[in-house]
């Protein structure tokens, strides 16, 4: 099989780099391309240390699009919010397929945008045609997707979490409180002055606790499977670690079933799912993102406090895989018919 041409774009920043470490195995595409404005002309391994020997013929180029039109059967965006919707549109029109790890095309409701990322949409009928990246839910609309949303990593765990007790109609839909822990990497590669490592080293710190953007995506999905309208609230914590991200989903059971029941839903719910692992009662308990460290599994599980009826239910993954480019590269699996763990078989590493 002819390998497919594959351009990074945003290549030098973290998710950026991700997608290079794991496309440079990927044995159905060739890196034709990876930009960066300020490392142009480098050798990728000036920036990503750890690709040193993987791109020996590649360098960052500056973005030209009429160069990537000419390179690129498909292109990931790994640009700030707000940056891939001044490219998305001429490279749908060229017909490339394009996979966008920014939040540009993630909201079906063009007011979404106003209320959370606070600009119009200028791209109403391209986010009706952009389909949101999650194959644990829209695996059938990737199978013929040109443009993917790859969703957010808070809300790709708190969506996990909650996917088998809003399929299965097993909580009370008006009470969901999603606590999400996540490591630094999930700010980007350029430091600011709470995110640089001495200030996050060691914090454990709430933000957007008045309303985190994620909270439109995740209530946008779990409305679609419950068939109406649901809101959550939704903390995100920063945290020291690197990588890593864990959703502790609160909500409150409508029956009191026990472990073997909610078990069963849980396994059920995720059966034949590549990168779904369901943790129950086994060391070190719960999910903890530390097991899933560099690979693209969701470690699922769930804890009851009985005397109030009160499920939490967790996902750990890897905010830089199952929740950025691991994830976009099982997307763009199915999107071109390749079997999706293709390039994605990582076991992760222990002890890190
Ligand atoms: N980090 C995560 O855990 C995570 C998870 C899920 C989704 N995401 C999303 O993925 C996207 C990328 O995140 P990241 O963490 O990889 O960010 P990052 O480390 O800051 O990288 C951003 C990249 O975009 C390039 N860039 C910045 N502004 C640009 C512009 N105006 N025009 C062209 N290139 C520009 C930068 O390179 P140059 O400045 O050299 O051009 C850099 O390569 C964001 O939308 C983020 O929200 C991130």
């Amino acid at each position: 099989m002819s390998r497919l041409s594959v351009c990074v774009v945003g290549a030098s920043g973290y998710t950026g780099g991700e997608l290079l470490r794991l496309l440079a195995t990927h044995p159905y595409v060739e890196v034709t391309m990876a930009t960066s404005r300020e490392y142009a002309g480098k050798p990728i391994h000036y920036v990503h240390f750890n690709l040193r020997g993987m791109y020996r013929n590649l360098k960052f180029s500056e973005l030209n699009i009429d160069l990537l039109l000419k390179k690129c059967d498909t292109v990931f965006l790994s640009l700030p919010h707000g940056v891939s919707l001044n490219y998305v549109p001429k490279l749908y029109e060229a017909g490339l397929t394009i996979v966008d790890l920014s939040a540009d095309f993630r909201l079906k409701n063009p007011e979404a945008y106003r209320v959370w990322y606070g600009y119009e949409h200028p791209y109403q009928d391209l986010i009706k045609k952009a389909v949101y990246g999650l194959p644990e839910l829209h695996r059938d609309e990737l199978k013929s997707a040109k443009l993917i949303a790859a969703p957010g990593c808070n809300a790709t765990a708190a969506i996990l979490s909650l996917i088998p007790l809003i399929k299965n109609k097993l909580i009370h839909t008006d009470r969901i409180v999603i606590d999400v822990k996540v490591g630094s990497s999930e700010a980007g590669s350029k430091p600011s002055i709470s995110d640089h490592h001495p200030e996050r080293e060691g914090c454990i710190r709430p933000y957007d606790a008045e309303g985190h953007r994620h909270a439109a995506e995740v209530e946008q999905e779990l409305s679609i499977i419950a068939r109406h309208e649901i809101r959550v609230s939704m903390v995100p914590h920063a945290v020291g670690s690197i990588r890593g991200a864990l959703a502790s989903s609160h909500t409150w059971l409508i029956n009191s079933l026990d472990d073997t029941e909610l078990l069963r839903y849980y396994v059920n719910t995720y059966k034949g799912e590549p990168f779904i692992r369901i943790v129950y009662k086994l060391p070190p308990g719960y999910p903890d993102p530390k097991y899933v460290i560099g690979s693209n599994f969701a470690d699922i599980g769930f804890a009851v406090e009985r005397r109030l009826n009160r499920i939490t239910s967790f996902a750990a993954i890897d905010n830089l895989m199952k929740g950025a480019a691991g994830q976009a590269i099982q997307a763009f699996n199915i999107a071109k018919g390749f079997d999706e763990s293709t390039g994605l078989i990582i076991v992760p590493p222990k002890p890190v």
